[in-house]
């Protein structure tokens, strides 16, 4: 049987704060199958991109283990595991869009000539035909995210991770790049993992949503959500879309707030 591609158990995490410890994440258990779309929620501060932070290694938990593929990695083992999206992902400022693009493809052992080339094949599909040669300060802030967007699913890994990819964009742009992502991803089937503040975002993507508390960020609640593919915009005034999203609003507390 194929492992799943990420197996979180009894992770823990601490930072530390004017010589303060604060715990970030306290007894997170998360295992993602192959193929499989996990959003996570949860309020601001409950360690959402701290846990990416950690799968990916930048950041080493405190306590518990993380498998990826089936190995236990260790936080030096990590980094190029995954392909990681960060919630502010920065572009580099003296390269350009093409180049940035390229950067993933660079680190995994591509010369840059044939990085670049694979890179460019797939502007138009991102909306940034024309913009190759032009600088991050050169670009709106939309077309920044779609090229930081672009360079992490060049990476090509099993396991993709996304935090709050499309949180920048319109309205316009952010349903484009939805539905160009269930598009990808109904063909490439990696594992994804990718952090949203928005519920109805959330189950308009995944077979998962994980919640997790305030901070300290625990798992409060999984949903599997009972939809079929392909998706559809249809499927968002479906009963079973609005039961989910309810009892999502519910797992986060918001029912009142929103006056749902
Ligand atoms: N480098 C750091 N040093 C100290 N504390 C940190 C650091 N990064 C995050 N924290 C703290 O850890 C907690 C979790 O932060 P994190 O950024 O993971 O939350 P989040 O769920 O991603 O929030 P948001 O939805 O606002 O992006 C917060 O209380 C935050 O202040
Ligand atoms: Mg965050």
């Amino acid at each position: 049987m194929t492992p799943p591609v990420l197996d979180i158990t009894d992770l823990s995490a601490t930072y530390m704060e004017d010589g303060r410890q604060l715990l970030a994440l306290q007894h997170v258990n998360i295992r993602v199958q192959p193929g499989e779309f996990v959003c996570l929620i949860g309020p601001s501060g409950s360690g959402k991109s701290t846990l990416l932070d950690i799968i990916s290694g930048l950041f080493a938990e405190t306590h518990g283990t993380l498998a990826i593929d089936g190995k236990v990695l260790t936080p030096s083992q990590r980094p190029g595991a995954t392909s990681y999206m960060r919630q502010r992902d920065l572009l580099m400022p003296w390269r350009n869009a093409l180049e940035n693009a390229a950067l993933a493809l660079e680190v995994h052992g591509y010369s840059p000539a044939e990085a670049r080339d694979r890179a460019a094949a797939r502007f138009e599909e991102f909306g940034l035909a024309g913009f190759e040669q032009s600088y991050p300060a050169q670009l709106s802030g939309g077309m920044r995210q779609r090229v930081a967007f672009l360079r992490t699913v060049l990476a090509d890994r099993d396991l993709l991770m996304l935090d709050e990819p499309f949180g920048a964009l319109d309205a316009l742009n952010r349903a484009a790049l939805q539905q160009w992502l269930v598009r990808m991803w109904e063909h490439q089937k990696q594992g994804v993992v990718m952090v949203t503040h928005d519920v109805d975002e959330a189950v308009f993507l995944a077979d998962r949503v994980i919640v997790l508390s305030a901070r300290p960020g625990t798992v409060v609640h999984e949903e599997i959500i009972n939809l079929s593919r392909p998706r559809t915009r249809a499927m968002v005034t479906a009963p079973t879309f609005l039961a989910h999203r309810a009892v999502l609003l519910d797992a986060l507390g918001l029912l009142e707030e929103v006056g749902v």
